[in-house]
Order: C-alpha cells, then sequence, then structure tokens
C-alpha cells in the first residue's frame, strides 16, 4: 500500500516535471526523426534549424556542409517541402542521411515548426 502511494508520487511528478522540460513550441512526432542530428540551438551531426526558413541553405556558422549544400537556393516553404519530402532527389550530393518524409501532413507539420525556431 506505501509502496504504491509512493509509486504514485514519484509517477505524478514525473508527469508534472514534462511540461516545464519540454520546449515551449511543442515539435511535431514527425519531427523526431530529426532530433538525432538536429539539436536545436546548435550544431550536432547537422546545423543548427534555428531560423533556417527564409535562409539560405548552407550558411550557419561552424558547420561543414557538402558542397552541394552551399550551392543550393534558399529555404522558402516549397524549397523546403521539396527537400524534406527527398532529401537525396533536391539536392543530389547533399550529405544528410534521411529517406524523406512520406506524409505530406508531416512535411507540412515540420516546416510549421522550424518557422517558429528563430
Ligand atoms: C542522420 C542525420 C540527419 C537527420 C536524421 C536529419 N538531418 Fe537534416 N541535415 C543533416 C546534415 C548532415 C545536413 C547538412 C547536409 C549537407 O551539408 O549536405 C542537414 C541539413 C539540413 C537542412 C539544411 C540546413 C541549412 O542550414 O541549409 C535542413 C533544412 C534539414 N537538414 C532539415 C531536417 C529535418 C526537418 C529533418 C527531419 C525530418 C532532418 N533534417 C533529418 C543531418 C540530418
Amino acid at each position: 500500500m506505501l509502496n504504491t502511494l509512493k509509486l504514485g508520487l514519484v509517477l505524478g511528478a514525473a508527469l508534472i516535471a514534462v511540461p516545464f522540460t519540454a520546449s515551449a513550441q511543442q515539435a511535431p512526432a514527425a519531427y523526431n526523426q530529426c532530433k538525432a542530428c538536429h539539436v536545436v540551438g546548435k550544431n550536432g551531426v547537422g546545423p543548427n534549424l534555428a531560423g533556417v526558413v527564409g535562409r539560405k541553405a548552407g550558411t550557419v556558422e561552424g558547420f561543414k556542409y557538402s558542397d552541394a549544400m552551399k550551392a543550393a537556393p534558399a529555404w522558402d516553404e516549397a524549397q523546403l517541402a521539396k527537400y524534406l519530402a527527398d532529401p537525396k532527389g533536391t539536392i543530389p550530393g547533399n550529405k544528410m542521411v534521411f529517406a524523406g518524409l512520406k506524409k505530406p501532413d508531416d512535411v507540412a507539420a515540420v516546416i510549421a515548426y522550424l518557422k517558429t525556431l528563430k
């Protein structure tokens, strides 16, 4: 009985803690596939995506881009949608190892989220 009560308190505390540790803007589920490489706010395996919408491709300071990415155009929403659905086909030779988001809804949700990252 006492143990059950303790467990309940621990779980309750964990649930309360979550909203405070999550970022202000909730990332869509599809963005979980990006997190391994794109850490918001700094460069990791992939470049920092804060401010990416509207920015010229391949221009985050301190990130070693492929020549293909450096030569790519700016990221407007149409270009992002194409790239996220088919990274290799849209920018041949870029080094992002990601097959692409298959569902248009996921592409739209991820772009909407990227727009909130300043
Ligand atoms: C396996 C690691 C990996 C995953 C997973 C990944 N990326 Fe990337 N991403 C990279 C790398 C590496 C680059 C740089 C590519 C280059 O220089 O050719 C990149 C580049 C980008 C760029 C261009 C950034 C710029 O500064 O021009 C965007 C936008 C992007 N990724 C979005 C995403 C999104 C959104 C997802 C999830 C749907 C995702 N990536 C998943 C590794 C990854």
